[in-house]
Order: structure tokens, then C-alpha cells, then sequence
């Protein structure tokens, strides 16, 4: 049987599969969430049980290299590093946060708890809407369709991206404790505030520079 060695958050983890499916009870929740349905699955394979509408897969479809204009997402992302096309959980969080402020998206995301790493202080604390810190002391994902009796050694999340916090609140604090990070994304969105005016007057004050010479010399 092979064994895979996967790196996250500075642990290493070996299992009988990367391709670890959500199970029932979660892919469930998340639709309850979304309405009944989840329009995109970016990182499917043919195990899942998520059932979006719309589902990218490996080797035909790089999810990571597609749009994401749906109006739910779900994404239960690979944990450890993809070396072929050199990309990490980074890049999976980075798109679900981008798909929220390109396209207004709801977005969830099934990730390891990694507080202290520059992704999730990036692109979850002060850009995520919630989180849902799962209490399955060892979670029980999907491999090879059947569920793992040992389940993952590490703490896992439910990561929210949308406008409605009273709708994942609801549905996730059965399975968790849920908090909302509107404060932080509200003081994010203060200090780009508090930015702007400084990039304003660098870029006014390099565009007038060569003008002001050209109409002494002139
Ligand atoms: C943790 S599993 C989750 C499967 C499914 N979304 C679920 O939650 O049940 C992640 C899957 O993403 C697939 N995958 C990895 N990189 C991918 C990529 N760049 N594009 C599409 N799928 C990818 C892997 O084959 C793996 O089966």
C-alpha cells in the first residue's frame, strides 16, 4: 500500500491518500449554507461526494488555473505541496478570497487550523468572514470511498467567505465553535483606507515633477 508524506503548517503527516473527500454530513452542511446547492467544486476527484454543479478534476482540469465566477464554492483543497505545478494551500486560500471581491462568491473552505502562517493571516484573519474551528477531535474524511476510521491527526476548519454569517452560524456551530472575523476585516479595510492618501500624493508628486521642468524649460 503507498504512503504519502504530506507537509502542512510545518508538520509532516503520512497517510494512504492525499485525496482526502469531505464527508456526508459536512457536504450537507455547506449546501444547507449555499441554499441546497454548491455551484463549484474547484478540486474534485471521482470518490467526492460534494456533487457540485460544476466540478474540476485533475488530470484534465487544473482548478487552481481556472475562473472561479461562481455564485458557491466549496473547497476541500490538497494539504500538502503540489511540486509539479509549484503551488500550496496558499494559492487555494489566495483564490477563495480573491473569488469573494472579484466576483462576490460565497466561498467554503475545509483547511487545517494554521494560525500562525502567513496564509492565514493573509487571506483568512482580515479577509474571511467567519470561521468554524471543527470539533472532531480526529476528522473523519472520504478515502477510497470509505470513511477513515482513524481520521486526521490534525485540527481542522470550516472558513466562510460571504455576507451571510447568520446562515453559517446556524448550520456550523453544531459542528463547532463559530467566530465571526468582521472586526479584523473591518481593520483591514481601515488601514488601506488610511494608506490611500500617501500612494495619492507619491504618484502626483512623480507625474508633475517632469512637467514642471519641461514648462521651465520651455
Ligand atoms: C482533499 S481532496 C478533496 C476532494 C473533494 N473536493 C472533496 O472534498 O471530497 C483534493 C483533491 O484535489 C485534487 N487536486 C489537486 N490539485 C488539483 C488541481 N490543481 N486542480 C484540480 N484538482 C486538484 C486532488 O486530486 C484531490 O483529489
Amino acid at each position: 500500500m503507498e504512503l504519502f508524506n504530506t507537509d502542512f503548517a510545518g508538520r509532516s503527516v503520512h497517510s494512504q491518500s492525499h485525496h482526502w473527500c469531505t464527508p456526508p454530513q459536512y457536504v450537507a452542511a455547506v449546501k444547507r449554507v449555499f441554499g441546497g446547492e454548491i455551484e463549484l467544486d474547484p478540486c474534485s476527484n471521482q470518490e467526492s461526494v460534494v456533487n457540485a454543479k460544476c466540478e474540476f478534476a485533475l488530470p484534465e482540469t487544473d482548478g487552481l488555473a481556472q475562473e472561479w465566477n461562481f455564485p458557491s464554492i466549496y473547497v476541500n483543497p490538497p494539504y500538502g505541496a503540489d511540486r509539479a505545478r509549484g503551488t500550496t494551500i496558499r494559492d487555494w486560500l489566495a483564490k477563495c478570497a480573491s473569488s469573494r471581491t472579484e466576483y462576490g462568491a460565497q466561498v467554503i473552505a475545509l483547511v487545517p487550523v494554521a494560525t500562525n502562517t502567513s496564509h492565514w493571516k493573509k487571506y483568512v484573519f482580515g479577509s474571511a468572514d467567519a470561521v468554524c474551528f471543527l470539533y472532531d477531535t480526529r476528522l473523519r474524511f472520504l478515502v477510497n470511498g470509505s470513511t477513515d476510521n482513524k481520521g486526521a491527526p490534525m485540527a481542522c476548519a470550516m472558513i466562510y467567505w460571504g455576507d451571510n454569517f447568520l446562515a453559517f452560524e446556524t448550520v456550523f456551530s453544531v459542528f463547532g465553535a463559530v467566530v465571526s472575523l468582521a472586526s479584523l476585516k473591518k481593520a483591514r479595510q481601515n488601514t488601506r483606507q488610511k494608506q490611500k492618501p500617501k500612494e495619492m500624493f507619491l504618484f502626483d508628486f512623480n507625474s508633475l515633477k517632469p512637467q514642471t521642468r519641461r514648462s521651465a524649460a520651455g
